[in-house]
């Protein structure tokens, strides 16, 4: 980042009232990647224009990697001003950056090899290192881009989220041990049970200052999770994806009709 690059910290907790979320649900996986590929670019060009850089944290999965293939190419490639982008991850696999279940590889490979942002804009989660310690590195390159004092939180101008069938979102798994911080920390490692690895994730509270969020949810596999997630109970520890309701900023579901099968099904 460039030492005349503006930064947009902000302190907690926010006030104001949460806002309204939006479901969307669209034909199907090409049409959820082409809104998404839409939003990106409007988002990325208000952001860059009012101050000067556009700062987004990326999710793994298949449905993102379908939103960053597009962006890489025609009409979006050209639409976006990618030397203003900032990325950041929401979430890693603890593997070396090479390896093919690294979700900054699968970004590297569908989108940054074939678009220009500059190297340092790239911040990926260091997942090659001690998860414990890969988490406090993170923190620090959080806590560095956005020039955050101590109590403050990052405000990602865009984040992008994926919802697994067990509702599970980044990496915060249902019953993860990384689910019960209730401290200040950004960035949390922790050892999730059901894959029998570790896992880095940014914390609900963090997510919950970003400015817009989009979740991408595509398949009738997600069918029963979003009905759950998105109806009126809730149950964060077995629905890690409730946790996020940002306070002060906008959620938007991006759903295929596959996915949202359930939603009009009474009981929800
Ligand atoms: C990851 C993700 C994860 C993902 C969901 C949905 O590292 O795997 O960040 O939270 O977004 O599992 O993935 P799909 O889009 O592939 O269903």
């Amino acid at each position: 980042m460039s030492a005349a690059t503006p930064k947009h910290p902000h302190p907690d907790p926010l006030p104001g009232r949460e806002r309204e979320r939006t479901v969307q649900v669209l034909a199907d996986l090409p049409a959820v990647a082409r809104a998404a590929a839409e939003r990106f670019v409007a988002l990325a060009r208000d952001a860059a224009a009012a101050r000067g850089r556009f700062t987004v944290a990326l999710s793994g999965g298949s449905t993102p990697r379908a939103l960053f293939q597009l962006l890489a190419g025609e009409p979006f490639r050209s639409s976006v001003p990618w030397d203003r982008v900032e990325l950041f991850w929401g979430d890693e696999r603890c593997v070396p950056p090479s390896h093919p279940d690294s979700n900054y590889a699968m970004v590297r490979t569908a989108l940054l090899s074939r678009v220009r942002v500059p190297a340092e804009n790239v911040h990926r989660i260091p997942a090659e290192r001690p998860p414990p310690e890969a988490a406090r590195a993170y923190e620090e390159t959080l806590r560095r881009a956005f020039a955050l004092r101590a109590g403050e939180w990052p405000r990602f101008d865009l984040l992008l989220l994926g919802l697994g069938a067990d509702g599970h979102t980044a990496s915060l798994f249902p019953e993860s041990p990384g689910l019960r911080a209730d401290d200040d920390r950004l960035v949390i490692a922790h050892y999730v049970e059901q894959l029998q690895s570790w896992r880095i994730s940014l914390t609900a509270r963090v997510f919950n200052h970003a400015a817009f969020v989009v979740f991408l949810v595509c398949g009738a596999d997600k069918a029963a999770s979003l009905r759950k997630v998105l109806r009126a109970s809730t149950d964060p520890q077995q629905l890690p994806a409730q946790l996020i309701r940002p306070r002060l900023g906008t959620l938007l579901w991006l759903t295929d009709r596959e996915a949202a099968a359930l939603l009009d099904e009474p009981g929800g």
